[in-house]
C-alpha cells in the first residue's frame, strides 16, 4: 500500500510525489525503486537516457509512477525546468532528494582547476540547485521535505578525494545555514541530511581516476538497498541528521575527538583502502562530463563484500522506541526487585 499524502484542496489524497536526482544508478536508483515499491510518483533526474529508462521500468514494475527527465544538475535552469515539468505532470512535490554526484580519485596536486570546478558544480551546486527549486515550491505551500544524501566524508575528508570531500562539506554548510533560515521564518518545510557509509554502487566503475588500481569503496561496504530503506524511513520521520552504518558514526566521532590522529591514520591506510588489488586502465571512460552508455543499475562490482543489512541503521530508526523501552524497564525494575525480595 503506497503512502498517501493529503493535499490542500478539500483533503483530496494522492500518492506522494518524490524527485530523486541521480536516479539512474547507484544509491539514487535504489531510492527510486524503494519509493516505487511504496506506490509513489517518482520523478527521475539524471543524464543517462539508458539509466533513466531502466529506472522508469523498475519503478513502474514495482507499482509506482515514473517520470524520467534528462537533467544535468549542474545547470540550474535544467533543474528548474525539471521541477516545473514534475509538478505539471504529477502535482505538488512532497519530497526532493538530492543525491547526484561525480568525483575524481587523484592526489590534489595532480588535479586540474577544471576538475575541481566540475566536481563542485555537480556534487555541491547540483544540491543547491535542487534545494532552491524545491524551496520555491514548498515554502509558499508551507509543506514538504528536502533530503540531502550526505556522507561520513562531509565531516572527515579522506586522501585522493579532495574535490568530492570539499563538495560534501559544502553541502553540510549550505544545509545548516538554510535550516536556521527556515526555523527563523517558522517554515514547516523540513530539511534533513542522511550521512552514508561506503556503498556498493557503479561509482567505482566510472569515476575518473589517476590511481593505478581499480577504485573501491572503503570497507565496510553496504548494498544500496540498505540506504534506500533508511532514506524512505527518514523521509517520513525527518530528523536533523541521520547516520547510517557504525563505520560512518565512527568516522564522524573520530573527526570530532581525534582529528589529528585520523590525519595520520588516513595517510597510512587511505590510499590502499580506496583501491582493489587489480590494475585499472588509465584511459578508462569516466562519467565526469557525460554519462556512460548503458544501464548500470543500483549495485556496483562489490556484491560479494557488501552487507545487506545494517543493525546500526535499524537501531537508529527505532531509537525512540528503544529509549522508551529502556526507561520503562528502569522505572519498573524497583517493583520487580521488590516482588522477588524474600521480605516482600
Ligand atoms: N557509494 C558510496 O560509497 C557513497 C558513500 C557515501 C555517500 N555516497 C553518496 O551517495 C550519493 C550517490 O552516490 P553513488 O555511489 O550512488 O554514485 P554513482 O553510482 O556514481 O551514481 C551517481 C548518480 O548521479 C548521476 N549524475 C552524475 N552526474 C550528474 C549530473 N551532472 N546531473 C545529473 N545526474 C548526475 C548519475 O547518473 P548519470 O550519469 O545518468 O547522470 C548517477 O545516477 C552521492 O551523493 C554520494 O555522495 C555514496
Amino acid at each position: 500500500m503506497g503512502r498517501i499524502v493529503r493535499t490542500h484542496d478539500q483533503g483530496m489524497r494522492k500518492p506522494e510525489v518524490v524527485v530523486v536526482t541521480g536516479a539512474s544508478a547507484g544509491v539514487g536508483r535504489a531510492i527510486a525503486r524503494e519509493f516505487g515499491a511504496h506506490g509513489a510518483s517518482v520523478v527521475l533526474l539524471a543524464r543517462s537516457r539508458d539509466g533513466l529508462e531502466g529506472a522508469r521500468q523498475d519503478v513502474e514494475r514495482l507499482g509506482g509512477r515514473a517520470l524520467p527527465i534528462q537533467t544535468d544538475v549542474s545547470e540550474d535552469l535544467q533543474v528548474e525546468a525539471a521541477a516545473e515539468q514534475a509538478e505539471r505532470e504529477f502535482g505538488p512535490i512532497d519530497l526532493w532528494i538530492n543525491n547526484a554526484m561525480v568525483s575524481v580519485l587523484s592526489p590534489a596536486l595532480r588535479m586540474t582547476a577544471a576538475e575541481y570546478r566540475r566536481v563542485t558544480e555537480v556534487t555541491y551546486l547540483g544540491y543547491v540547485h535542487g534545494t532552491l527549486a524545491a524551496l520555491r515550491r514548498m515554502v509558499p505551500r508551507d509543506q514538504g521535505v528536502i533530503l540531502q544524501i550526505g556522507s561520513a566524508l562531509a565531516y572527515r575528508s579522506i586522501p585522493l578525494q579532495s574535490a568530492y570531500c570539499g563538495a560534501k562539506h559544502a553541502i553540510q554548510g549550505f544545509t545548516e545555514s538554510l535550516r536556521s533560515e527556515l526555523i527563523h521564518d517558522r517554515s514547516r518545510v523540513r530539511l534533513t541530511i542522511v550521512q552514508l557509509p561506503a556503498v556498493n554502487t557503479p561509482q567505482f566503475s566510472w569515476i575518473k581516476t589517476r590511481m593505478p588500481r581499480h577504485p573501491q569503496p572503503v570497507p565496510p561496504i553496504f548494498q544500496p538497498e540498505v540506504i534506500a530503506r533508511s532514506v524512505y524511513w527518514v523521509a517520513h520521520h525527518p530528523r536533523r541528521e541521520f547516520t547510517i552504518g557504525l563505520s560512518a558514526v565512527q568516522a564522524i566521532l573520530g573527526d570530532k575527538f581525534v582529528p589529528g590522529l585520523l590525519d595520520y591514520y588516513l595517510a597510512a591506510v587511505g590510499y590502499g583502502a580506496q583501491q582493489t588489488h587489480e590494475s585499472v586502465d588509465p584511459e578508462r571512460p569516466n562519467n565526469l562530463y557525460d554519462p556512460l552508455p548503458g544501464d548500470y543499475g543500483a549495485r556496483g562490482a562489490f556484491d560479494d563484500r557488501a552487507a545487506e543489512y545494517s543493525v546500526q541503521a535499524w537501531l537508529n530508526r527505532h531509537r525512540g522506541w528503544l529509549a522508551l523501552a529502556g526507561l520503562s524497564l528502569a522505572a519498573l525494575s524497583p517493583f520487580f526487585l521488590k516482588s522477588r525480595s524474600p521480605h516482600s
